[in-house]
């Protein structure tokens, strides 16, 4: 019986994830719930922005679904992201970022990539320093993670069907980190393929990446990249979703996943009940397909979403129709299941 841990956070955190559970449960019916809390409001609470026991609760599910957490503008004594904590205390090395053309909302049909973001290691090891005038980052690129990382890439090209593999780095500037990292994915995806699944593979700078993403965004299929450049051309490719309001996401570690939309907590409209609860619905899809390995629920979801969007949600523009509401879409999206 598949297990989730419901983290709401704050802001519309709390207001997209319940529509993402009412959705997942009623694909999965047998789907057993458990709610943890992380978040600043949690850290104003009890000290810690993620508490001992919801490791525990996400552990014991294996899987989760995390809505959004607000962050201090300035440097706050002993906070720390929450979401950044997760990754790294749960070992949720992989960020997967489908971008797909959707109905009405998408400036151009046919686009259909996967993102596959390093998530443990790069520039967000938070190793910063300063050395009197100057400030100093460190970038930390590992064989084994950069190994775990091209199999992974392999492994989810193979399981959506996915033939053609990009590597995306900075080899030519940084020639020791992204190097390793590029040498690296490359072994990891040919002996994937020498195992009987062939897979195509080049790379590109992550300059000229970010031109054809938006240039010739059908050239891609699998992106394999690095922490932050994956962050980066993540948020820039969620234009062909419609926007960042849409894009889902998926962190993924060995046997454990925590799915969560890309936006934020949205201070500005929480409470309000008008938050966009798709991609949130649209990262539950990923977690029945990518953790409980149910493509037939995953799919639902998807068609379900795609078929609210034409008839309900948004006009022929592109825009969302007036009186939009997170129940709307909710609902809407319900009625096609
Ligand atoms: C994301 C976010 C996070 C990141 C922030 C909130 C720490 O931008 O999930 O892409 O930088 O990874
Ligand atoms: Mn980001």
């Amino acid at each position: 019986m598949p297990e989730l841990c419901v983290i709401l956070g704050d802001g519309i955190g709390r207001e997209v994830i319940p529509s993402a559970v009412t959705v997942l449960r009623t694909v999965i019916p047998d789907l057993e719930t458990v709610y943890a809390q992380a978040g600043w409001d949690c850290f104003e609470e009890q000290g810690v922005s993620v508490p001992y026991e919801t490791f525990e609760q996400v552990r014991q599910c294996r899987a989760a679904l995390f809505g959004a957490v607000s962050s201090p503008a300035k440097k706050v004594e002993g906070y720390r992201s929450a979401i950044l904590t997760l990754r790294q205390e749960l070992g949720l090395y992989a960020n997967i970022r489908p971008v797909y053309s959707l109905p009405r909302v998408s400036p151009q049909p046919g686009v259909n990539m996967l993102i596959v973001r390093e998530n443990s290691e790069g520039l967000y090891v938070s190793r910063e320093r300063r050395e009197g005038d100057t400030a100093i980052a460190e970038r930390v690129i590992s064989r084994e993670a950069s190994l775990r990382i091209g199999r992974t890439a392999a492994e989810l090209a193979m399981h959506t069907d996915r033939c053609h593999i990009t590597i995306v780095h900075k080899a030519n500037i940084m020639p020791l980190t992204d190097g390793l990292f590029r040498d690296c994915v490359r072994e990891a995806v040919t002996h994937f393929s020498a195992n009987g699944f062939a897979l195509q593979v080049d790379e590109l700078l992550v300059d000229i990446a970010a031109l054809k993403i938006i240039e010739d965004p059908s050239r891609f299929d699998v992106i394999v990249t690095s922490n932050m450049f994956g962050d980066i051309l993540s948020d820039l490719a969620s234009y062909w979703l419609g926007g960042i309001a849409l894009a889902p996401s998926l962190n993924m570690g060995d046997g454990i996943s925590l799915a969560e939309p890309v936006h934020g907590s949205a201070p500005d409209i929480a409470g309000k009940g008008i938050a966009n609860p798709i991609a949130s619905i649209l990262s539950a899809a990923l977690l029945a397909r990518h953790a409980w390995h149910d493509d037939e629920a995953a799919g639902r979801i998807e068609q379900a979403v795609k078929q609210a969007i034409v008839e309900d949600l948004y006009d022929e523009f592109g825009r969302q129709v007036s009186g939009f509401t997170t129940n709307l879409a909710l609902e809407s999206v319900l009625k096609y299941l």
